[in-house]
């Protein structure tokens, strides 16, 4: 795994074996806090101190999860965070992107490496709390082989790598679990446009709309669970 500088100066991490960054190269934080934190209703959630319940599909370095984190806590907002990952990288890997990123935030960022370790060291479900607000449960799972419980979470970060990469993450029965999982309002939050990926979120009961992209990126989606189908 090699780090690398995004045009915004933050760091991401490369996959030589994938060919494929974490996040985008024009901008990791630019990328984490419009296309995952701010599209996905979150920011507006917590700023209005509404709990909120995520899942994010594609743990990776934790670097959303911390964004989000710290917008909880600077909140004082009740944070719920299920991720899951089935290749976890170092907490030390991890660490070094985070520990750039988000300078301010040295315990955070500790907690959430210290949590990747737990799940690297063979640990399959993990569940810790920080500051009382935050819950990180952290699945070493093959999401696509994994179902969560129903009607359980107000926002979706899809951040797995691409179609070509996890090609069965962006296909109508992966995506019918998440829209299962999707509480009425939820609003799944996604990086990728591509044409099959969106006649596959039809095809599992969402509703979909592109936004404007961060740099770098013309377009990215939220999709909602169709009315009457959640
Ligand atoms: C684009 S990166 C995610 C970046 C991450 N959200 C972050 O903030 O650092 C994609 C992640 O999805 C994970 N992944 C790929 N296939 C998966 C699968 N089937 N189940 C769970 N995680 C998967 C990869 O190991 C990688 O960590």
């Amino acid at each position: 795994m090699q780090l690398l500088k995004t045009d915004d100066g933050s760091l991401t991490l490369f996959d030589p074996l994938h060919q494929e960054s974490y996040h985008s190269k024009f901008g990791a934080r630019s990328e984490s806090d419009q296309v995952y934190l701010r599209n996905s209703g979150v920011h507006q959630r917590l700023s209005s101190q509404t709990d909120t319940s995520i899942l994010e599909i594609g743990f990776g370095t934790g670097f959303n999860f911390v964004q989000t984190a710290c917008h909880a806590l600077a909140n004082h907002c009740t944070l719920h965070y299920t991720a899951c990952e089935n290749f976890p990288v170092s907490g030390h890997t991890a660490l070094q992107v985070l520990s750039h990123n988000v300078p301010g935030a040295d315990k955070l960022c500790r907690f959430t490496a210290d949590t990747l370790d737990q799940i690297s060291s063979g640990e399959q479900f993990v569940s810790n709390s920080f500051d009382d607000l935050i819950t990180l449960n952290l699945q070493r799972v093959d999401a696509a082989c994994h179902t969560w419980l129903d009607d359980t979470f107000d926002a979706i970060y899809l951040d797995a790598f691409s179609t070509k990469n996890n090609p069965t993450l962006w296909q109508a029965d992966f995506l019918k679990k998440l829209q299962s999982a999707a509480r009425p309002d939820a609003i799944l939050a996604t990086y990728c446009v591509n044409g099959k990926f969106r006649s596959a979120l039809s095809e599992a009961g969402f509703e979909y709309r592109k936004l404007p992209g961060p740099a770098g990126k013309r377009e990215v989606l939220i999709a909602t669970p169709a009315p009457g189908l959640a």
